[in-house]
């Protein structure tokens, strides 16, 4: 592992790479992708020029929340493996030069953790429920009028107490992942065990879930009901003050984790999954003495247009400059429509997210990649019988919930399940039209999805350093300059003209001397 040439860390600019253990490669042919799996696969990740992992949550879980919900953030699940296999995986994958950063999950555990089967059985204002928010009803209704991110309210009644009391817990997410009390010192003192069990197994870093949750308002406030009105109606980030998230206390929480972080040799590092609109209050979680980076998700909340995305670039990063960290560009995650299905699925959304994905190429800063995007996979329609995500049941069936991006990676073959497992039943099924898609059709491709991210890794390598610049560009194109690299990216129907120099990469195909819609270009220019 090669440090940057400059004096910046190596996080910095890495391509992340995101593996959703479920969903990636099958090594024990249970029809669940493992660590195992994942190992027997990183040759595809060396290729793909990735620089570290992200490996979203493979800790013991009872699952109802695809392992966000984790009964022992020091365990692997039986599902994924064993520790051994972990550590057999980070020492492959250090051999291989990519770094591995592993996800926490500080807002909430399982309910199956032991920390909320002591709360349960012990009585309220016991020292076991303080680890927790339980709190008294109004009467019959919860303690405040707070909704869950998976629908329906963000409170559960317990069973009654010996003496007669009933109380309420609070969760953010499911009933099953119980949040957190940060106030009191017991969490963030079993936090620091967690970070440094790993970080003393090697791990280079870390994924913040919810990294703007853990602190609640003084007193739980309700939200505004115009709010809550908004948020059932499936408004994702809006823009009214949501009490649930955010509150200015949380910071002191991530000054925790960097010194953690710090007291380690070899630039361990953090990037918070922080869900805020506002740039300015975003920044504040990548101030120089809290976390590396923060996801900026505004690229990937972008419609396709010249606007949005040069509104999302711009403002990511003015934000970030202020307090002197990198940008973090994400187009995809397991909790988004992959790119192709946003930006209008068929050939018109394959075309838009091939362009979308050499512009977060070609921006300065951390770029991190949604496994399968490299493939440029769709969204998969999947039966109501096969939905698994628990926002299908809390929404009342309303809501399909995440699993449409998280079905399996397909690897070889012409048939389900694509070289995914030994067995056709994967825990998710996939499509009967996926041939085209796998790693070892598009990799004998010139043109494919995987030859464009290839080449669009390696030669993202020349464009180190912060440097950008917009240049001039017609109103529905976007225009700007890196190291000795100008990029155009056309966003509407007519070509665009192309800068004189020699055309490093396009995303399609060109015409002559013009980019055609819906068409990114690299061209290498003097000056
Ligand atoms: C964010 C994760 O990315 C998502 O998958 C999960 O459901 C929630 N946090 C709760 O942990």
């Amino acid at each position: 592992m090669t440090e940057n040439a400059s004096s910046a860390p190596w996080w910095a600019s890495a391509v992340f790479y995101q593996v959703y253990p479920r969903s990636f490669a099958d090594g024990n042919g249970d029809g669940t992708g493992d660590l195992i799996g994942l190992r027997s696969h990183l040759g595809h990740l060396v290729e793909l020029g990735v620089d570290a992992l992200w490996l979203s949550p493979f800790y013991r879980s009872p699952m109802a929340d695809g392992g966000y919900d984790v009964a022992d953030p020091c365990d692997v699940d039986p599902l994924f493996g064993t520790l051994a296999d972990f550590d057999d995986l980070l020492a492959e994958a250090h051999a291989l030069g990519i770094r591995v950063t592993v996800d926490i999950v500080p807002n909430h555990f399982s309910d199956q953790h032991p920390w909320f089967q002591q709360a349960l059985a012990a009585a309220p204002g016991s020292p076991e429920r303080a680890r927790f928010i339980f709190r008294s009803g109004q009467g019959d209704q919860p303690p405040n009028n707070w909704p869950s991110v998976f629908g329906g309210p963000a409170w559960t009644r317990v069973a009654d107490a010996p003496d007669g009391s009933s109380q309420w817990f609070l969760h953010l997410f499911a009933p099953e992942q119980p949040d957190l009390d940060w106030t009191n010192p017991e969490v963030p003192a079993e936090y620091e065990r967690v970070l440094r069990f790993w970080l003393d197994r090697g791990v280079d870093g870390f994924r913040i879930d919810v990294a703007h949750g853990m602190a609640k308002p003084a007193g739980l406030p309700d939200m505004d009901p115009a709010l809550v009105a908004a948020l059932a109606d499936g408004v994702h980030m809006p823009s009214a003050v949501d009490p649930r998230w955010d509150d200015d206390s949380v910071h002191e929480i991530h000054r925790g984790f960097r010194r953690v972080l710090d007291s380690y040799p070899g630039a361990r590092m953090a990037v918070g999954e922080a869900w805020v609109p506002d740039d300015a209050r975003l920044a504040a979680y990548v101030r120089p003495d809290e976390l590396n980076l923060t996801f900026n998700f505004e690229l990937v909340e972008a419609a396709w247009g010249a606007r949005p995305f040069g509104a999302a670039i711009e403002a990511s990063l003015a934000a970030m400059s202020e307090v002197g960290a990198p940008c973090s560009w994400v187009l995809g995650n397991h909790d988004v429509d992959r790119p192709v299905t946003r930006y209008g699925d068929g050939a018109d959304g394959v075309r838009r997210a091939r362009a979308a994905a050499l512009v977060q190429l070609s921006l300065p800063g951390a770029v991190y990649i949604y496994n399968g995007d490299e493939l440029g996979l769709p969204n998969v329609e999947l039966p109501d019988s096969a939905l698994q995500d628990p926002t299908w049941e809390r929404s009342g069936h309303t809501m399909r919930g995440r699993d449409g991006e998280r079905v399996p990676v397909p690897w070889s073959g012409t048939t389900p399940p694509y070289g995914f497992s030994t067995t056709a039943s994967t825990w998710l099924p996939m499509p009967d039209d996926w041939a085209e898609f796998t790693v070892a059709a598009e990799a004998a491709q010139p043109d494919s999805t995987l030859a464009l991210f290839r080449a669009a890794t390696r030669l993202r390598r020349e464009l180190d350093g912060t440097d950008f610049a917009w240049l001039d560009a017609p109103e529905d194109a976007l225009s700007y300059r890196r190291g000795g690299v100008t990029v155009v990216v056309n966003f509407g129907s007519a070509p665009v003209a192309l800068p004189e120099g020699e055309v490093l990469l396009a995303s399609g195909a060109l015409l002559e001397g013009a980019v055609p819609a819906d068409t990114a270009a690299w061209v290498r220019t003097s000056g």
